[in-house]
């Protein structure tokens, strides 16, 4: 694999002071420096985050194009977005690995963060383990390259 898609969507722009309890001290650009460590020589890690679901949709689109795995962690939109599912079923229909990330363990939760509409369409998901899901998913993704 030559480029990792790490997307995230809305309010995942304001880790670090967003609910610590819940996911931590630590920001998207500390969450870029980790993937960047962890990922194999000669793989670009291009971290993305959007409060905007046209615009995930958008990335998910080149994700198709490009043949790029992706990493997502759809934030809300997990819950109640049916565009962004077909959009990730665009991306693992045409065989390209497509990770369900979460930081915090939405079964662990509110009842509403219990379903997922993307998880049906996705390679695999991983929760619950904070910035260290991501790197378990750019793990699987790696064996699956
Ligand atoms: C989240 C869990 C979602 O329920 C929530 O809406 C988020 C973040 C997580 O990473 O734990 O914004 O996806």
């Amino acid at each position: 694999m030559s480029a990792v898609l790490v997307l995230n969507g809305p309010n995942l722009g304001r880790l670090g002071s967003r609910e610590p309890d819940v996911y931590g001290s630590q920001d998207l650009p500390a969450l870029k420096l980790l993937l960047d460590s962890e990922a194999p020589a000669g793989t670009t890690i291009d971290l993305r985050q959007t409060d905007d679901e046209a615009e995930l949709i958008g990335w998910l689109h080149e994700a198709v194009d490009a043949g790029t795995p992706v990493i997502l962690n759809p934030a809300a939109f997990t819950h109640y977005s049916y565009a962004l599912r077909d959009a990730a079923a665009l991306v693992t229909k045409a065989g390209i690995p497509l990770v369900e990330v979460h930081i915090s363990n939405p079964h662990a939760r509110e009842n509403f963060r219990h379903n997922s509409v993307i998880s049906g369409v996705a390679s695999g998901v991983i929760a619950g383990f904070g910035f260290d899901s991501y790197v378990l998913a750019l793990i699987a993704i790696g064996r699956r390259s």
